[in-house]
Order: C-alpha cells, then sequence, then structure tokens
C-alpha cells in the first residue's frame, strides 16, 4: 500500500491557526463590516489554540509527530543552517515586537463605558412619574396633523436648543461646541448615527431631564457634565427640543410602530 503523503502536522497546526484567525478577521471586518475587539479576539485565539493542541495531541502518535520536527531542529547536526536562522531570527522577532510595545503610544487609553445604557422602565421628573415605555412627545402629532404648527414648536425648540445646548453640543449639534473640548466624556454629536437616530424620544426625555447624575451605575465610569435640565426647562420646553434635534438633523426618532 502507497502511504499517502501528509501535510506536516505541525505545518497542519499552524495552518489551521491561521485560518482561523484571518476566518475571524474576514467575517467581521470584510462581511459584518466591523472591526473585531483585539481582547475579543485574543480571548477567540485562546480557546482555538487551546482545542486544537487538544486534538493535535490525543494519542501518543500524534503528539511526537507534532514535536519530532521540533527536536530534530534542535537536535538533528544535519540541520546546523537552519537552526542557527531560525536562532536568530526568532529572538530578533521577539526584541522588535518589545521595542515597538516599549515605544509611547499616544491614543487615548480605553475607557469601556456604556454610551446608552438600558433606561430605567419608570423615571421621576417634574414631581411626577413617566413610564418609559408608553411615554411619548405630545408635539410630534402636529408633524402630521398641523404642519405650521408644528414648525413654530420646533423653532421654539431651537430657542431652548441655542440658549441652553450650544455650548457643549455645538451650535451645528456636532458635539463640538465651544466648552467640548474642556469635557470628559464629551457633548454626543447628535448628527452622528449612533446617538438620536438610535434612540426613541422618551429615553431622550429622560436623558435631558435627569442629566448626567441621572446615568445608571452600569454607564460608570461616568462623570458626564450634561446637566439636570429638568431644573432649568420646563416639561414643554424638553419636548419642543427634542422637536429641534431631531429637526435639524433630519434623523427619525425611534418608535414602537417602525419597527
Ligand atoms: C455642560 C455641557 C452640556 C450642556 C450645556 C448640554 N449637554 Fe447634553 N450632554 C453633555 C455630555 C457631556 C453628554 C454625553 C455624556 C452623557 O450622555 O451624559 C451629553 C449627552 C446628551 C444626550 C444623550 C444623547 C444620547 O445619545 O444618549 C442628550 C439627549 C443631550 N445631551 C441633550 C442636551 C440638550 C437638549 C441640552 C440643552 C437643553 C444639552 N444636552 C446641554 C453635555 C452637555
Amino acid at each position: 500500500m502507497i502511504k499517502k503523503r501528509r501535510i506536516p502536522r505541525l505545518l497542519q497546526l499552524v495552518l489551521i491557526v491561521a485560518g482561523v484567525y484571518f476566518g475571524f478577521i474576514l467575517t467581521f471586518d470584510v462581511i459584518l463590516g466591523q472591526l473585531i475587539p483585539k481582547s475579543l479576539l485574543t480571548m477567540y485565539m485562546f480557546f482555538v489554540i487551546t482545542g486544537v493542541l487538544m486534538v493535535f495531541t490525543f494519542t501518543e502518535e500524534s503528539t511526537r509527530e507534532l514535536i519530532d520536527p521540533i527536536k530534530a531542529l534542535v537536535e538533528d547536526p544535519s540541520k546546523k543552517v537552519l537552526r542557527n536562522i531560525v536562532f536568530v531570527i526568532v529572538p530578533l522577532l521577539a526584541g522588535i515586537y518589545t521595542y515597538s510595545s516599549l515605544l509611547p503610544s499616544f491614543e487615548a487609553p480605553v475607557e469601556l463605558r456604556t454610551i446608552h445604557p438600558a433606561p430605567p422602565s419608570k423615571m421621576k421628573a417634574y414631581g411626577k412619574r413617566f413610564d418609559l415605555a408608553t411615554l411619548e412627545n405630545p408635539y410630534r402629532k402636529y408633524e402630521k396633523e398641523d404642519p405650521d404648527k408644528f414648525r413654530e414648536l420646533v423653532r421654539e425648540g431651537g430657542d431652548v436648543y441655542i440658549k441652553g445646548c450650544q455650548y457643549c453640543h455645538g451650535d451645528k449639534l456636532d458635539g463640538k461646541g465651544p466648552y467640548a473640548a474642556g469635557l470628559n466624556p464629551t457633548p454626543l454629536n447628535f448628527q452622528d448615527v449612533g446617538t438620536i437616530a438610535q434612540l426613541q424620544e422618551s429615553y431622550i426625555f429622560w436623558r435631558i431631564a435627569t442629566g448626567g447624575p441621572g446615568l445608571p451605575a452600569e454607564a460608570a465610569p461616568w462623570i458626564s457634565s450634561m446637566p439636570i435640565w429638568e431644573d432649568f426647562l420646563s416639561e414643554d420646553e424638553t419636548w419642543k427640543v427634542i422637536l429641534f434635534l431631531y429637526d435639524y438633523t433630519g434623523h427619525q426618532p425611534r418608535s414602537w410602530e417602525h419597527e
């Protein structure tokens, strides 16, 4: 019987691990269009490598097939040249890696925080309790029923915005107000599709009325400068400024009906 020539086990192992690694990157980056976080990738790869090693060292024979080429590299006199090359290149690569990770990085340190924490189901503001699951903007209906009245309400909301919000959120609603540079976390950019476009008006109402201090513990570490607007704006003014935020940016609030 002719023995089939197989790919050496060690190479098989390297190919499988590399294949899975690039598979992850390809799936996330190209197909899903999202970068896979490095910490997650490290975790996945840890399990993949552990699993593959378990399979490859299942029997004594398979373990030997894996280890023999490494042993040969170290011990076999005929592999002297290869050995010298490997033993120069490996420490060199390790050295380069260590050196490059010692270079200072100017990237902001990672701070994990929930930008949109889950809202409470009920909230208290203006001495009342609001049920956030059913709360709606009382002025939203005029968008269809009475467009002239709606424009007027948006304009009034714009006044509230210019008086109270543009210092931080910017006069273009892009989060680049004159105070923004001094704040961390930075004021949110409402033009970005990741903020108000993703949210319901009741959520925005909760965030404006209770501000940074109203955020739940899961949003920590959080020292948001977003004021508690309940103390400065009436309920009506809050709903109007919400109309303005959506009108100016052209985003639609998320609603139960549209989903
Ligand atoms: C002193 C600066 C400051 C002012 C003034 C301010 N904000 Fe903010 N606001 C922030 C910061 C910082 C954040 C981001 C951190 C957070 O979510 O609390 C934020 C977040 C928000 C959010 C949350 C958006 C989201 O996607 O979760 C809304 C809504 C908001 N602001 C509306 C307003 C409105 C409306 C006004 C004016 C009535 C206003 N802000 C005035 C600093 C400010």
